[in-house]
């Protein structure tokens, strides 16, 4: 592999934060530098200072989508942190809604985005809710994203979701697609997803009852995190309820809440 001089870190590091607010301290560069290398590769480069003239360049050709692409980690499986979804549960019964808005706001491949619509449509069935409620899944990440409208998955990744639910709600590969799992139409038609960088105003997308903002905070330096935390808030309704990571730690922000359960916030109502 190709030496990642500092200064050459650096410059990638400045970059990506400035531009995407992706935090890299001094210890990620063994990280950056096996993430970008076989890409520098297959693009017939053979140093880190050519790559870093390319993603600084306004000529790209959306190579820098790429490295943002390749430098993010997109880990994330259906009902992660499964307490959320019990405590969302508990809520929309208390308060049985007409109409339900939900935002996964660093959805990666969509797994989050696509458990709550199983859970959404069953409480629908069971006329807890209305038939009006709709997901919006964003990420900075092109890739994630078209993978997301797609919805297709690994079986692994639906490992904790129950056999009713993947018998109602997914169809399962054959042949060719064996071990695969597609979620059916009538989830996706409430889904939909979104390029949104957390890191750069936003424009109005809300109100929303419920926002997921989970396990994305880490990439983000302090004062990065109270302002996507602020900026995040300010599309959700008082009263709606947030989600972070459970391993995230206390949440950092201007706009008051109330802590519900560990990584679950309700917005205190102006
Ligand atoms: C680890 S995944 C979390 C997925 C899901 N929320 C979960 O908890 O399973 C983090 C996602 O944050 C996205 N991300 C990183 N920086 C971002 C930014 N500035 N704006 C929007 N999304 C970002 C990454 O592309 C990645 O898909």
């Amino acid at each position: 592999m190709p030496a990642l001089q500092d200064k050459t870190f650096r410059a990638i590091a400045d970059l990506m934060h400035s531009s995407v607010g992706l935090s890299f301290a001094d210890h990620k560069k063994p990280l950056v530098a096996s993430r970008l290398a076989p890409r520098m590769q297959r693009l017939g480069m053979d140093r880190f200072e050519q790559y870093f003239a390319l993603i600084a360049s306004h000529d790209d050709q959306g190579e820098f989508q790429v490295a943002v692409d390749l430098l993010t980690t997109n880990e994330t499986y259906f009902f992660r942190e499964p307490a959320h979804f019990d405590l969302l549960e508990r809520e929309l019964a208390q308060h049985r809604p007409a109409s339900v808005r939900v935002w996964s706001a660093a959805s990666s491949f969509g797994d989050e985005a696509y458990s709550t619509a199983m859970l959404l449509a069953e409480l629908q069935q069971r006329g807890v809710i209305g038939a009006d409620w709709s997901i919006l899944g964003t990420d900075i990440s092109d890739r994630v994203l078209r993978s997301a409208m797609q919805a297709i998955y690994p079986n692994e990744r639906l490992r904790h979701v129950s056999p009713e639910r993947l018998k109602r709600y997914c169809w399962r590969g054959e042949g060719d697609a064996e071990g695969l799992s597609q979620i059916q139409p009538r989830l996706r038609d409430h889904v939909r997803f979104g390029q949104l960088n957390l890191c750069l105003p936003i424009e109005n997308i809300g109100p929303f009852d419920v926002v997921f903002l989970r396990n994305v905070l880490i990439y983000f330096d302090p004062p990065t995190k109270i302002q996507v935390v602020d900026r995040v808030l300010s599309q959700l309704r008082p009263g709606g309820i947030l989600f972070i990571g459970t391993a995230e730690g206390r949440v950092n922000c201007r706009t008051p809440l109330t802590p519900l359960a560990p990584g679950a916030f309700r917005k205190v109502a102006a």
